[in-house]
């Protein structure tokens, strides 16, 4: 973490993860070791485009799912599921 940057406390499945406002909670996800989604059958998915475009980084946030999480910046308090 940078040294006199903001920071912001939210969790990835439980996970405690710590990051700048301007973190993506896709970034966040990958930090705290997860991926974002599993296909049909099975397979974890991880963001591909970064811009919103292939729905490959959905995720829960705060009890409201298919959220886009290259779109979305770490929040405060911030509660982020992965399947
Ligand atoms: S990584 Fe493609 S929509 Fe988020």
């Amino acid at each position: 973490m940078p040294e006199g940057k903001l920071v912001v406390s939210l969790t990835v499945n439980g996970q405690p993860v710590s990051a700048t406002p301007e973190t993506t909670v896709a970034a966040a996800v990958l930090i705290a070791g997860g991926y974002t989604r599993a296909s049909v059958s099975g397979e974890p998915r991880a963001p591909l485009c970064g811009m919103g475009i292939c729905f490959e980084c959905r995720v829960w946030i705060d009890g409201r799912q298919h959220q886009r999480s290259c779109q979305i910046l770490c929040a405060p308090g911030m509660d982020v599921r992965t399947p």
